[in-house]
This record gives structure tokens, sequence and C-alpha cells, in this order.
């Protein structure tokens, strides 16, 4: 299928009478509003959205950009938002249903989450001394008391950073060092798989030694034995009854930080991206409202993690804040069957349903037919989120689970972007498998070129930039204001002023369809999950024998991209030792990052292929682990003769 002639999808009528967004007409004259008066296109959703304690003075302060402001003046709390505000209406409506990797379920109404979330913040405030600005990690499985946690950090002012439960002990040391967090909250560990798992002990080996966390607060999940550090860890469960399920919330600004969450970068360690509390929870919830459509009575359901930015926007933020019903799920998709999904989604009558990529291709091969055995007739919106999505798989989902009548959203975005940027909209976007459509509206993202700062024209490729603050972006780096600008504002300018540059390459096609085609820059995309290259090199160096290593990504049938490391070791003479050199490896990169880390290839070479100023030619690494040929010129290099050299050791 070529990039210009994709068949195109007509939104299906039932559910375009009906959308918030109802056709292109409504959708050009909202992107109209917004490029002719784009503050008051802000100003008007933050009135009508956002129930304020103090209203705001001005609307968007770019003085100092990229350090932008938004709805300056305005107070609120985002708990509030989330919870407080649905009260009158909706206290008897579920607000989370819980279902357990073993099966088990939990209903959670706005009326028993105020409850949790109210004890929650009484018990951080009273036993963990957890105040306004105080920086909290959250190391949890997929469980109603990480949403708990959350909002109670929201509710008392303190920032939290969600570590994933798949990092390790060093990763998690890492995140919290520079948060310099004060508490974690954990859980003895989960269940997968039918089988239980353990988190405690990697946080008590990641506070091993000096750390700035001065308390612990355990859920105790699966009952496993764990240790417990005197005056330090205290167990959830012998506190919270007795606080009071009343917890005045904290007066916050509306550029208070809400919460941290670290993402991989091209170089360095993970950055802590920063988002604040407005303009973060407007467009998590307007974006909640246009792109999956969820109306008052339907059941929503996104099977992400909360340790990602998609668990926090579309599990807990984005469906609490408009008063929706979020399902949250602890299990994985394939167990015990490739059925699972779909007979969750039978049960649950599920209406929108939200995942990545990788997990549609993993449920297709497992389960081609597993949907058909379920009343899945309940869908009307299909999102993936994550990566691009091949065309089988796309077919697979329209048709196999959707039945050829749903909408399927392509939403693309960002952990820095906070929300959607370009996705379509249910009912409205003619849709085209694997493209991300339009920007929606007030997020003006277009293609720009980097050489001329001009929007490139339809069938031609360059840089997926945004280039007007919108209220959702990224406020900072944790700690690095200089690392912020480089990172996102230093790559592309338009008519001279720099702009927010993604990180990724797109193209327009004939009729302006946005499709992301992946990353300029050194980081890979697994299995959904953004891993940076350094990070990986960084940890395979910590071998003591590895002299040097590069890594590249190179794709991979289930995960989209699988991890190709090239090592040169000291001893020149590694022959035979290649399997227990690569298991030694894995093991430090497991320990260094995670399971997530893994390398899938691994290939002891003599050399790297190096420019004569010593930069390596990652195009040319690229290019011979997907197996193509060499098209760049190889004469610049230091060594011409290393790529031979590693194409023998590919083939040897
Ligand atoms: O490369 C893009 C890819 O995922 C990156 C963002 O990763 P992260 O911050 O971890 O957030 C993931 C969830 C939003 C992007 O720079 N990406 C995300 N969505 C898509 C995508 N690539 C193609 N199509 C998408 N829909």
């Amino acid at each position: 299928m070529s990039e210009t002639k994709k068949p195109v999808y007509q939104p299906n009528r039932e559910f375009a009478a009906t959308a918030r967004i109802k056709n292109m007409c409504e959708y050009e004259t909202l992107r109209e509003w917004a490029c002719e008066d784009y503050e008051g296109f802000w100003e008007s959703f933050a009135k009508e959205k956002i129930t304020w304690m103090t209203p705001f003075n001005k609307v968007m302060d770019e003085r100092n950009f990229p350090f932008v402001k938004w709805f300056e003046g305005g107070k609120l709390n985002v708990s509030v938002q989330c919870i407080d505000r649905h009260l009158d209406k909706r206290k008897n409506k579920a607000a989370i249903i819980f279902e357990g990797d073993r099966g088990d379920k939990q209903t959670i109404t706005y009326m028993e989450l105020y409850n949790h979330v109210n004890r929650f913040a009484n018990m951080l405030k009273h036993d963990f001394e957890v105040t306004k600005g105080d920086r909290v990690i959250i190391y949890m499985p997929m469980i109603p008391e990480a949403a708990y946690a959350m909002l109670a950090c929201a509710r008392l002012g303190a920032i939290h950073s969600i570590v994933f439960g798949g990092f390790s002990a060093e990763a998690l040391r890492d995140r919290i060092d520079d948060a310099q967090a004060k508490v974690v909250i954990t859980a003895d560990g989960a269940y997968r798989k039918n089988k239980p798992y353990m988190l405690k002990p990697v946080v008590d080996k990641a506070l091993e030694g000096a750390s700035p966390v001065e308390k612990v607060c355990v859920i105790e999940r699966n009952g496993e034995e764990i240790t417990w550090v005197k005056g330090r860890d205290l167990a959830y469960s012998e506190l919270i009854e007795k606080h009071s399920a009343v917890c005045e919330p904290e007066v916050m600004e509306s550029e208070d930080p809400l919460f941290l969450l670290y993402t991989s970068g091209s170089t360095g360690k993970p950055k802590g991206v920063q988002h604040n509390s407005a303009g973060y929870i407007l467009w998590a919830q307007m974006t909640m409202e246009w792109v999956f459509d969820v109306k008052e009575n339907d059941t929503y359901w996104c099977t992400a993690d909360v340790g990602w930015i998609t668990g926090h926007t579309y599990i807990v933020y984005g469906p609490l804040a408009m008063g929706a019903t979020t399902v949250m799920f602890e299990g994985v998709p394939t167990y015990p069957d490739a059925g699972r999904p779909w007979k969750m989604v039978q049960e649950y009558r599920i209406n929108q349903f939200y995942t990545a990529p990788t997990a549609i291709r993993v449920l297709h091969k497992m389960g081609e037919d597993a949907p058909n055995q379920y009343d899945l007739s309940s869908l009307k919106v299909l999102g993936t989120v994550g990566e691009p999505i091949d065309p089988p798989a796309w077919q697979w989902y329209y048709e196999a689970v959707g039945n050829s009548r749903c909408a399927i959203v392509d939403t693309y975005w960002q952990t820095e972007t906070g929300g959607h940027i370009v996705s379509p909209l249910p009912g409205a976007t003619p849709i085209k498998p694997g493209c991300a459509t339009f920007p929606l509206p007030g997020i003006m993202a277009e293609i720009l070129d980097p050489n001329t700062g001009k929007k490139v024209g339809n069938g031609e490729s360059g840089y997926m930039c945004v280039s007007r603050p919108w209220p959702a972006m990224i406020r900072g780096i944790w700690g690095d204001e200089e690392r912020f600008k480089q990172s996102y504002f230093g790559d592309v300018t338009k008519e001279g002023k720099p702009v927010y540059f993604t990180g990724d390459g797109a193209m327009y096609d004939e009729d302006g369809y946005i499709t992301i085609t992946g990353r300029t820059d050194d980081v890979i995309n697994v299995s959904g999950h953004r891993m940076g290259t350094a990070e990986v090199e960084a940890a395979i160096n910590k071998h003591e024998g590895v002299a040097e290593v590069a890594v590249v990504g190179k794709p991979h049938d289930l995960k989209g991209e699988g991890i190709f490391a090239y090592i040169v070791m000291k001893e020149a003479d590694s022959i035979g030792e290649e399997v227990a050199l690569a298991q030694e490896i894995n093991a430090i990169i497991k320990q260094e990052i995670g399971n997530i880390a893994l390398c899938d290839d691994m290939v002891f070479v003599s050399g790297l292929p190096k420019t004569r100023s010593g930069k390596i030619m990652r195009r040319i690494l690229r290019a011979i682990a997907k197996g193509e040929a060499i098209t760049q010129d190889t004469s610049t290099l230091e060594d011409p003769s290393v790529v031979d050299k590693i194409h023998a050791a590919l083939n040897a």
C-alpha cells in the first residue's frame, strides 16, 4: 500500500449524529476559531471546562518563551476537578471499574473515590508529613490505590512522579534522586498471570545508602512476605481507616506543578517532564471528550499502565475530569488467553477501547478469531497510541474487533504534549489506516522543513512541530532549564522563531493527512515504550569487559522495534564466549533499567564505523541491523573496513 493511496473509511453515521464534533465542517470551524483568536479559543474552553476556585485573569503569557504561563491568577485543585465537582450529579456513578489479574472485581463510585482519596491525602499529610510542593514517588501496580495516590497528591499540592513497575532498583533510584523525593508509595507486589510478583524489594534496594526518602507507604496487594524497615516503612492498611474522609483541597495556582514523569531523550539520563495543573487538566478533559466522545453512560477502557503518560492522562486524569467511568486492569491482555480483553468488553459493555499497536499485534497473532467469540457490539471507538500502526494490525482491529463499524482513532502525542495533538475525531474524520490524520483544534501542529522553517507541502516529509505553545505543553525538565530549551526548542524555527519540535518525522499525503514516520533522533520505540539508546549503551558499558557499544533500533514483528547492540570487547578475542557474554550483559541491563530494555540482538564486533572526528555513524549501523544495503559513502570512515568486518561478524 503506497503512502498516498490509502483507502478512506467514512465516519459511521450512527455515531456521527451525536458526536461532540459531528463533521469536518465543525472541525474546521473550531480550527479557524483557534487560528483567528488563539487566546479567545482557550479562554472560552478554560472557563467552560474547569471548576475554578478563583477565575484566571490572563489567558497566556509567552514573554519568557519557552517558559510559558497559562491562566494566571486562576486557582483550582485538580482532585476537585476530577472528583468533588461530580458529586452532585454522579455520586453513585462508577468512577473506576477495577479488574484484577485473577478476575477479582471492584467498582468504585465517585462518592467512594472521594472518601478514598481524602483519607489517603490525610494519611500522607499526617503520617508522612507531605506538604505542597513535596515530591512523592509512586511505584505501584495497576490497582485502584495507584489512582487514589495520584489524586491524593494532587489534593495536597504534592508533585507525584510515577515510576513504571517494570523499572529496576537502579532506574528507580535515579528518579528518586533526581526528583529529591521525600516519600515513596508502593505495594508489596501484585499478580501477573496468576502468580505474585514483587515491588517492595526493588524499593528497598533503591533506597540502600543515602536517599532523600524519609518514609515508604506500603499497600498490601499480594500478601507475600516483605521486609519492613522500622521507622521508614508504614502499612497503608494500618493507617488509612483512622483518617477522616474530608481533607480540604489545597488551593493551587494554575501553574503549580501537578506531576513529573521521567522519559527518555536522545542523550543522557531520563528527563523529568513537568506538567502543571490547569493547562494539563484542561487538555486532558477536552481531548477525552473530543477524541473518545465518551457519553454519560459509557464505559471506557484504556489498557495502558499508570506508569506511562497514557495511564496518567487517559486512565486517571482525563476520564475522571469529565466524570466518566474508567476501567483499570491489573493483568496482561493475553492471560489466561488472547480473548481476555474481548471477554471484558462483553462483560462491562465497553464503548471505547484504547490500546497500543504492540498489544493489537500480539492479540491478533495469538487469537485471530477470539473477538468473534464475544459480543463486542457495545464498541464505538477504538484507539491506538504509542507507535505507528501497521496495515495488517489496523485491518484486523478495524474488521475483527470493530466489526467494520467503529471509528479508529490513531492518536499521536507524547509524554511532553500532555494529551493528544494529532488524531482523528470519531464520527467526523474520514480515516485512513496508519494515519494520525489532522491536528486537533487549538493545536498548531505542522510538518516543517528544518532547513527553511517552512511548512512542507502535500506529499512531502519534514519534522513534526507545534508552532505555538498550548496549555498542556511540557513546562520544564525538572531542575534543568537549559536542557528543556535545547531538547525541544533548539532545532527548528518558523519565521525565525523557535518552535516545539517533537523529535518525530512526519509526512503529509496528497490529501494533507499526517502520517508519523518515526523518531529522527536516537530514541527507539520498543513495544510502544520509549527508550534512549544512550541509556542502554550506558548500562552495557558497565560490563567491565566492554570497550565500546552502539545501540540502534531494528524493526520487530511484534514489538515494533527491537534493540540491537554492536559491542566491542576490550579483549579482542571473545570468540566462543558470545552467548555467555550476552547473558551477562542482559543481566546488567535488567539491573540498571529493567526487562523492557533487554537487547534482542547483540553482535560482538572488532570496531564501530566512525567518522574521522570520532562520531559513530549510526545510520550505517541501522542499515546493517535491518539487513539493508549500505547506500551512504563509507570512504569518509576512519576505517572503511569495519563495515565488512561487522557483516562478517553477523554472518559468522
Ligand atoms: O515517536 C512517537 C511515538 O511515541 C513517542 C512518544 O512516546 P511517549 O512519550 O512514551 O508517549 C507515548 C504515548 C503517547 C512519539 O514521539 N508515537 C506516539 N503515538 C504515536 C507515535 N508514533 C506513531 N503514531 C502514533 N499514533
